[in-house]
């Protein structure tokens, strides 16, 4: 705790409304600068609350010296794959310009901490399917070529001022508050789970799988599913490492291990106990068979130990979501 004030930008989406919900209950100061584009001022359940753009100068500037902000934690961006590579400069201007803004003002108000969601695309299709901090990062997407450039920017500034910075590559997230008052509510989801759970209440007729031949264990693709409570806490002890002198570095949250595309689903049918309606594609461009962090960077650094590291806790947090948001939606859709 401090009385200093935290800015989180991005706090009405997914994860950083989880990341409010775990900072309110240690009875931080947080004040959030969302623009509503894709999140839901229902999802804010701590702190207050500025609709705005990450990118307008004269907005930042007033929250950091009003309130006092000595850390920020960064969410705002905009993260759908495919759309970054169809509308590529939607992701540069926001993830990268804007946030090269944002840094700007942290600059000019000696802001000492900076967290930064950045992601597991950076690496692009590492060969073993498995990534550490150090695996060269080759990105296949502008989603990930844009949230690399803003560690370049964060390494380069930390270096030239009194900034220090924890950036956090984010693997596969999922899962919801166990407590269910918030979720995942982004339209049109892609992502597997949200997909899978989303089949299971009836808001779609099927889910396909992308791809069956794989040299996987099934045939499918794996990925290292995190749960967004202990990716909520990942930024909750990279704020303790700053705050008591840490320096700034770049780690992986993930679990280490993966679950493939067939295990979700077996995971999910048996959870929800009835089957999905299952379709077999070919595989989706750009997707690498496996990706898997290595991430005992972030265990020994930062002290970070997962709570919700099951599959069927994952899945089962995201049913019990997705059967509330059907049951009532008001303020998330
Ligand atoms: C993608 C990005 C990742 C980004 C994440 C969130 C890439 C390579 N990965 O993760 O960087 O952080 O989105 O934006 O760009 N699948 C199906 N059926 C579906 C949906 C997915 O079989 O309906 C399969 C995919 O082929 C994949 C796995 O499920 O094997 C996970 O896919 P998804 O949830 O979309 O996430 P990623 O593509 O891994």
């Amino acid at each position: 705790m401090s009385n200093k004030t935290i800015l989180v930008t991005g706090g009405a989406g997914y994860i950083g409304s989880h990341t409010i919900k775990q900072l309110g209950k240690n009875g931080e100061n947080i004040v959030i600068l969302d623009n509503l584009s894709t999140g839901f001022k229902a999802s804010i359940l701590y702190g207050d609350f500025v609709q705005g753009d990450t990118g307008d100068s004269q907005l930042v500037s007033k929250i950091l010296s009003d309130y006092n902000v000595d850390t920020v934690i960064h969410f705002a961006a905009h993260t759908v794959v495919p759309e970054s590579v169809s509308n590529p400069l939607k992701y540069y201007w926001n993830n990268t310009c804007s946030t090269r803004n944002l840094l700007e003002q942290c600059q000019k108000h000696k802001v000492k901490n900076f967290i930064f969601s950045s992601t597991a695309a950076v690496y692009g299709t590492p060969e073993s399917g498995k990534a550490k901090e150090d695996t060269p990062t080759a990105p296949i997407n502008p989603y990930g070529s844009s949230k690399l450039m803003t560690e370049m920017m964060l390494k380069d500034l930390s270096f030239a001022s009194n900034l220090n910075f924890v950036a956090l590559r984010y693997f596969n997230v999922a899962g919801s508050d166990p407590e269910c008052e918030i979720g995942q509510c982004t339209p049109n989801a892609t992502l597997l789970i949200k997909v899978c759970c989303e089949a299971a209440v009836g808001k779609r007729d099927h889910v396909y799988i992308f791809g069956t031949d794989y040299p996987t264990n099934d045939g499918t693709g794996v990925r290292d599913y995190i749960h967004v409570e202990d990716l909520a806490d990942a930024h909750l002890c990279a704020l303790d490492y700053l705050r008591t002198g840490g320096k700034s570095t770049i780690l992986n949250v993930g679990y280490g291990h993966g679950y493939s595309v067939r295990e979700v689903m077996d995971a999910v049918e048996r959870i929800d106990g009835k089957p999905l309606n299952i379709i077999e594609q070919e595989r989706r461009e750009g997707d690498p068979p496996a990706l898997v962090s290595i991430a005992d960077k972030i265990r020994n650094k930062l002290n970070w130990t997962p709570k919700y590291d099951q599959l069927d806790v994952i899945v089962k947090t995201s049913l019990d979501w997705e059967y509330r948001l059907k049951d009532n939606s008001q303020g998330f859709v």
